[in-house]
């Protein structure tokens, strides 16, 4: 059988905590079985690796692995997605399609935010695990399959039980072994471990030095309550490491970063408004690299236009010799130093980081980001920009130095922007 330190590896998993090790363990143990599995625990505990891990390590491996996120399926679409549908059972259904039941056959599926299926589609996923059989949506005709299914839930499945959103039967049926990954706060050995490993990678996907916390900031690290968890860990160790420029990060600048009320030791509310700061806060990153790139590149239409329209370049450079400080200008010296600094602070052993290959890095991210936006953001730049800004001001309170600082430009350009859009 394989040991819970090779599955570590294998699977990227990082800590030593006994209760994660037992969850491995568990997952290692059922993994041969064809019994279901309900993998429980808080959002953003590490949920996703157990069906992974278990299909891996079962007869199943070699066939498919169908992973479905029932919460993010449309309530009309979901019977007809897991089971497949009959040509003209819907209008739209223009051919006979095969559902994942079918195509898993042999596999394994796993359900997360199971609690999210609607009751209709519980009756149906209950006869599977009862007895391999299902019909296609608009079929009178019985199908056979060999599934295996690992659920995972982030809700209490007995709080939806008594609100019947949850059929009572269908949670027993899936939950014959039950493993809880425990939150983070409940693994305080690999809090530190786990910002260190998130900061390395970081510090190497962005060609930047990596960031290091010291001794007071470890204790606010591990006195923090962690509402959403290793995601939440991570993404607070990404945003460190793209907007500071001190590498050694103090116990205020990291609390900067954490959401308020939650770094007391006040009995814990998960809530949701928690997890989706912490992704705004992501957002906020990408954001911020946008409208730096959408400033430059307004700067450099308006001097190409100058250079198009005046053969004089000498001219034109007087002309705009404020322009042109802006875009090539003094900022950059600043920043450079700044880094050379901290590399000697850190000792790193390669050599210092040079500007222009780290400005490339910075740059293919940042059209990165941009595809990924475009497509999901409907919100015009302009309207995120203002509230990108304000948050900052309040978050720092109305000091604009420091908020100049957070979003990464200088104090003048922030407050052109405040002039900009009368905040
Ligand atoms: N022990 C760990 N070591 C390294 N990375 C981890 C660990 N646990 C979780 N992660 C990372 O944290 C992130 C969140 O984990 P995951 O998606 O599994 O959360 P989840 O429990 O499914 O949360 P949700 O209920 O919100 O879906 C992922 O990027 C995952 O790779
Ligand atoms: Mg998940």
């Amino acid at each position: 059988m394989e040991s819970v330190q090779s599955i570590k590896q294998r699977f990227e998993i990082i800590g030593q905590d006994p209760k994660l090790n037992r969850a491995l363990e568990k997952a290692i143990q059922v993994a041969p079985t064809d019994i279901s599995v309900l993998v429980t625990g808080e959002s953003g505990v590490g949920k996703e690796s157990i069906p992974k891990i278990i299909h891996s390590l079962s007869h199943r491996k070699h066939a498919k692995y169908i992973a479905v996120n029932c919460g993010a399926i449309p309530e009309g679409t979901i019977d007809s997605e897991l089971f497949g549908h009959e040509k003209g059972a819907f209008t739209g259904a223009t051919q006979t399609r095969s559902g994942y039941f079918e195509v898993a056959d042999g596999g394994t599926i796993f359900l997360d935010e199971v609690g999210e299926l609607p009751l209709t589609t519980q009756v149906r996923l209950l006869r599977v695990l009862e007895n391999g059989e299902f019909l296609k949506v608009g079929s009178s005709q019985v199908q056979k399959t060999d599934v295996r299914i690992v659920a995972a839930t982030n809700v209490n499945m007995f709080e939806a039980i008594k609100k019947e959103k949850f059929r009572e039967d269908l949670y027993y049926r899936l939950s014959t072994v039950e493993i809880n990954i425990p939150p983070l706060r409940e693994r305080q050995n690999d809090i530190h471990l786990l910002f260190r490993k998130f900061a390395s990678d970081f510090g190497q996907k962005y060609k930047m030095p990596t960031i290091r916390l010291d001794d007071n900031a470890v204790q606010v690290l591990l006195k923090y309550r962690w509402p959403g968890n290793i995601r939440q860990l991570r993404n607070i160790a990404e945003q460190i490491s793209v907007l500071e420029e001190t590498r050694i990060i103090s116990a205020m600048t990291l609390n900067g970063y954490l959401p308020s009320n939650s770094s007391s030791n006040l009995p814990a509310v998960v809530n949701q408004t928690k997890a989706e700061s912490d992704f705004s806060n992501e957002r906020e990153i990408l954001y911020k690299v946008l409208f730096d790139m959408k400033g430059d590149l307004n700067d450099l239409k308006k001097l190409t236009m100058e250079l198009l329209k005046n053969n004089d370049s000498q001219k034109v450079q007087e002309e705009n010799e404020n322009l042109i400080r802006k875009i090539y200008g003094d900022e950059d010296e600043e920043i450079e130093t700044q880094e050379a600094s901290s590399l000697e602070v850190l000792q790193l052993p390669e050599p210092a980081l040079e500007k222009s290959y780290a400005g490339a890095a910075v740059q293919e991210d940042k059209y990165h980001f941009a595809e990924e936006i475009q497509e999901e953001e409907t919100l015009s730049l302009q309207e995120k920009e203002i509230e990108l800004i304000k948050k900052s001001l309040e978050r720092n309170r109305g000091k604009r130095k420091a908020a100049a600082a957070e979003l990464g430009i200088s104090e003048r350009t922030l407050y052109r922007k405040i002039k900009q859009y009368d905040l």
